[in-house]
């Protein structure tokens, strides 16, 4: 059933003005924005994104209200009435940093990724909506209707957390995709003639792939699979010195020690130790 959920949204290809439409809008903000504020809601600071932290907020207080709502009906204490239209509110204000950040990250995505994101931030969108109406009758006073709205809104948000966690979980969106076991030997990967003075340059250690910087006497070596998404290195760019950027989505890494100058990349590479020895270089992980 679930999974059929997944192929069915996968499937809806009328969908895919609305993606361009949204895409081109949310590329438009993030650039108007600039790299620092896009870094702080990817979560290049943080080492984490930012978006799974933020959509606990609406997710529990949304949980917590629907409940209150709910033992409300039955007992009818004013306490339980307050706290649940509390609880909406607080909701209601995680919700907005959950969909800027979502919608920061669906961007730098693509594929049949790009089009569940989509629904998972439409759904979602639709839940915030809800819930916004929710708020209005129970300032109003219209409980019931406030009650009402809130439990549609608790079931587009719940299929979209659904979404949300099927693009974590099996699509691996958000997860570093950097390797996680690098050889401590040193390992001979190439001739040192090989290595050309301020080229990027793939090499294999071990079965892992790396890629090798020469800056005069110091050789820079890194895992080869962005963080991001798994995107090559190796054909990436130069820039500001000793930074490679990523050929998929721009990540922007230091050759020097691995950290995210730039994202959508969270996670840093893995930084490995390279030295020249017998007219080979060799390297291991650091
Ligand atoms: S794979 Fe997305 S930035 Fe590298």
């Amino acid at each position: 059933m679930s999974s059929e959920l997944v192929r069915f949204v996968e499937r809806q290809d009328w969908l895919e003005p609305v993606e361009k439409t949204v895409q081109q809008a949310v590329e438009t903000a993030v650039e108007r924005a600039g790299p620092v504020v896009a870094n702080a809601l990817y979560g290049t600071w943080l080492g984490h994104p930012v978006h799974p932290v933020l959509t606990d907020i609406p997710l529990g207080a949304w949980t917590a209200a629907v409940v209150l709502d709910a033992l409300d009906s039955c007992d009818g204490g004013k306490g339980l009435k307050r706290g649940a239209d509390a609880a909406v509110a607080l909701g209601l204000a995680g919700a907005v940093g959950s969909a800027i950040t979502g919608f920061t990250d669906w961007h730098k995505i693509d594929g049949k990724q790009h089009r569940i994101g989509l629904v998972h931030g439409l759904l979602n969108t639709l839940g915030a909506g809800l819930f916004a109406a929710s708020y209005v009758c129970r300032r109003r006073s219209a409980g019931e209707s406030g009650r009402r709205r809130a439990v549609l809104g608790y079931a587009a948000a719940g299929i979209a957390a659904y979404l949300g966690g099927h693009l974590v979980y099996r699509e691996k969106i958000g997860v570093d995709h950097t390797p996680k076991e690098l050889p401590q030997d040193f390992t001979p990967v190439l001739d040192a003639s090989e290595l050309i003075e301020g080229e990027l340059k793939r090499a294999d250690v071990g079965g892992v792939p790396v890629v090798l910087l020469k800056r005069s006497d110091q050789i820079f070596a890194l895992a080869e699979t962005c963080s991001h998404l798994g995107g090559p290195l190796a054909e990436g760019q130069l820039e500001d010195g000793d930074c490679v950027r990523c050929p998929w989505h721009g990540s922007l890494f230091s050759m020097q020690d691995g950290s995210v100058r730039e994202g959508p990349a969270t996670h840093p590479q893995p930084c490995l130790e390279a030295r020249i020895h017998e007219g080979k270089v060799e390297v291991r992980g650091g």
